[in-house]
């Protein structure tokens, strides 16, 4: 039995899709499984990752665990779920982190890769065999510029300059079910990215090639983006988040724009490319579509 985490997510749902499709046992960890809509048949626990009681039913059974958790709770979710992994003899756990882990110092310059940092650490230390996947920023996150490009064509980010190579989040969703269903992943760190490193305005460019329109792309400041933020974030998280933008921009983050081959190795083919993704997810982007899913 394999148990998801972040099923009804964006990496976990297309982690539970990919491992159901290929016939093994997978359980979903939800919340709340009277919200979640999960596909009919699939087997469904409620479970909260900060709450550490609920997580040995959950572990029941379980032999492998694909591990997410979010922002400013990450170091202690990661952990919870981690303590009661050794406890019910998992023997796998693929924990889904990020790049930039690498150049986090653990000063809270940069947050992001500090959440992280201690999170592997926590599995690092652990008995449970792990292997960790370090993806770029996901293409999806264009999802958020939907609403701007139906109504004005123009996109608003704070980061102009540093290059990076996003990552679709299908390949970081194949990666992690085929280091959950091979053999020989254990020990392994893998760096996730596209094929390419693109500035925000180069990936607004292509973006605006596949509709067919000239998209406008204009620089705000981190006050404006902190406000967009704190609709849909915890303050802390937010927080976090708006100096870990400031660090990547004062610094040049020459890391986010570098191209690793772990995609590559792992699925036997090329990333996809921003294009491949916005053809696919156009739709979001078109006048008459309500949201960015
Ligand atoms: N976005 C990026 O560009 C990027 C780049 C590098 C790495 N990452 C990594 O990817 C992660 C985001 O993955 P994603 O896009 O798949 O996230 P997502 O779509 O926002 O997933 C949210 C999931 O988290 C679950 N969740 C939230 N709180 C929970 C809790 N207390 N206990 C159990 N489950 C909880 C939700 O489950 P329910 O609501 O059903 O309970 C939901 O399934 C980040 O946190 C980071 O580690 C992201």
């Amino acid at each position: 039995m394999i148990l998801v985490t972040g099923a009804t997510g964006n990496i976990g749902g297309k982690v539970l899709a990919r491992l159901r499709a290929a016939g093994h046992p997978v359980r979903a960890l939800t919340r709340d499984p009277d919200r979640a809509q999960l596909p009919t048949g699939i087997e469904v626990v409620g479970a909260d990752l900060g709450r550490p009681e609920t997580l040995p039913a959950a572990l029941d059974g379980v032999r492998k665990v694909f591990l997410m958790s979010l922002g400013a709770d990450k170091t202690v979710h990661d952990a919870n779920l981690v303590a009661a992994a050794g406890k019910a003899g998992v023997q796998h756990i693929v924990q889904l982190s990020t790049l930039g882990v690498e150049t986090a110092a653990g000063e809270g310059r940069y947050p992001i890769g500090d959440w992280h940092r201690s999170a592997e650490e926590a599995l690092r230390a652990s008995a449970v065999p792990w292997t960790i996947l370090r993806p770029n920023g996901f293409m999806s996150m264009a999802f958020a510029w939907a609403p701007s490009i139906r109504a004005e064509g123009v996109v608003r980010a704070p980061v102009a300059d540093v290059p990076e190579a996003v990552v679709d989040p299908r390949d970081v969703a194949e990666a992690a079910a085929r280091v959950l269903t091979s053999p020989g992943h254990e020990g392994a760190v893998y760096s996730l990215t596209g094929p390419a490193g693109l500035t925000v305005p180069q990936q607004v460019e292509i973006v605006g090639q596949v509709l067919g329109r000239t998209l406008r792309f204009e620089t705000v400041t981190l006050e404006e983006q902190r406000e967009v933020m704190l609709r849909y974030f915890s303050a802390e998280t937010v927080d976090g988040v708006i100096r870990s933008i400031r660090y990547v921009i004062e610094s040049g983050d020459r890391l986010a724009g570098t191209v690793f081959d772990d995609v590559r190795r792992l699925l036997g083919r090329a990333p996809r490319s921003l294009r491949e993704w916005a053809e696919d997810h156009k739709d979001a982007f078109l006048a008459h579509s309500a949201a960015g899913a």
